[in-house]
């Protein structure tokens, strides 16, 4: 409901009103996970990983009931060396959060309120619009072409009241990428006082010479910061776990801004088996390796458009009429396979489908291909 009606109706009463934006939120919608009842359900709509999480990773957390009435070390020391540890970066230079969505509305909440403007991509991820809106600032798309982010576009966008642009790489839910160099050249047409966020929740699953996470521009500059998560790969979505990397001015205000112990014991004891787990992540990333091209492939021949996806999920377009994704959805979620429904990123032809095991993704092609026929 737009603010306006709200102050209209509490008109002449003393309703406690939020600030400027807050109403004006489209809640965020997450993947379903119901379908319909009494069939199995396929839940193929958060991109979770379908390998889990590492069997070590889940020991560390049912061994962290012991320590259950203890407050976490509010630092994350621990998981920070860990991360530092297989990533190579400095522990100093890293902040934890409740998932990368904690870190993204920490950076907005720090860096932009009313008057600011917070860039992104036309169809990039939904958190960074919300949590604009919810600090007062304006959120602000820049066009993209065939689905892929726009390095002219962007730099085009940027006006004196930017405050912080950001790029999922690879993006969701399109699933396509900017190469290292137009990351660079992002970076290099941003002025220094505009921060470069770089969301690399899915920055495992690359495998390109062309693809860089952006540690490079966080090491090398005082306006880059790279945001990753535990919550894909690393199979520990409900634990809600991720890190930043970033300058030290930047740490140091986003550490006074979170509440203090924002990650909890068992989050951290088992991120730090999942990120020192490194045959598992490599298995789940070689399990992508195989099934993301086979997905893709079966559901072009098909006679679907397929986005070329480096992620793990591919996004999925579907003529208007009787096969329109609105019916493939419907067909799906009728045999318990759940995509997810990409309306509200402006993609209303297209359904976004994770990357499940290897009956999940026979199941889709073999619906799809149902579906087509019918
Ligand atoms: C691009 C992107 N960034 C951030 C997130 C948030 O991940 P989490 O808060 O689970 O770490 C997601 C989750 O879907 C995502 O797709």
């Amino acid at each position: 409901m737009p603010q306006e009606t709200v102050k209209n109706k509490s008109a002449g009463n003393s309703l406690p009103q939020p600030k400027t934006g807050v109403l004006d939120i489209a809640p965020y919608v997450a993947g379903k996970s119901k379908a319909k009842s009494g069939v199995t359900v396929i839940k193929l709509s958060s991109n979770e990983s379908p390998l889990g999480a590492s069997p070590k990773a889940a020991k560390s957390f049912t061994d962290s009931a012991d320590s259950l009435h203890r407050y976490p070390d509010g630092s994350a020391a621990t998981l920070r060396e860990s991360i530092s540890k297989v990533h190579g970066l400095p522990a100093d230079r890293l902040i934890c959060g409740s998932g990368s969505d904690e870190l993204i509305g920490l950076l907005i909440h720090a860096y932009a309120g009313a008057g600011d403007e917070v860039l992104y991509s036309e169809h990039g991820f939904l958190m960074y619009k919300i949590y604009a809106q919810g600090c007062g600032a304006t959120p602000v798309t820049a066009p993209e072409k065939n689905l892929r982010g726009n390095v002219d576009a962007l730099l085009a966008a940027v006006t004196p009241r930017t405050k912080i642009v950001f790029v999922a790489n690879p993006n969701n839910p399109t699933g396509t990428y900017l190469t290292k160099s137009e990351m660079k050249r992002l970076h290099d047409g941003l002025p220094s006082s505009v921060i470069l966020a770089i969301d690399g929740a899915y920055a495992e699953y690359p495998r390109l010479d062309d693809y860089s996470d952006g540690r490079e521009l966080v090491a090398a500059s005082e306006n880059a910061v790279m945001l990753r998560t535990f919550s894909k790969i690393y199979g520990l979505s409900a634990l809600r776990l991720g890190w930043a990397y970033a300058p030290a001015h930047m740490i140091d205000v986003l550490n006074r801004i979170r509440s203090p112990f924002n990650v909890s014991t068992p989050a951290m004891n088992a991120g730090i088996a999942a990120v020192e787990d490194t045959a598992f992540t490599e298995k789940a990333r070689m399990f992508n390796d195989q099934w993301l091209p086979w997905l893709t492939t079966e559901l072009t021949s098909l006679g679907l458009k397929v986005y070329p996806s480096i992620a793990n999920f591919i996004l999925v377009e579907f003529p208007k009429g009787k096969h329109s994704s609105a019916n493939a959805n419907t067909y799906m979620m009728e045999r318990g396979l759940i995509p997810r429904e990409v309306m509200n990123y402006g993609l209303p032809d297209c359904l976004r489908i994770t990357i499940g095991l290897e009956e999940h993704n026979r199941a889709v092609v073999k619906t799809l291909a149902d579906f087509l026929k019918s």
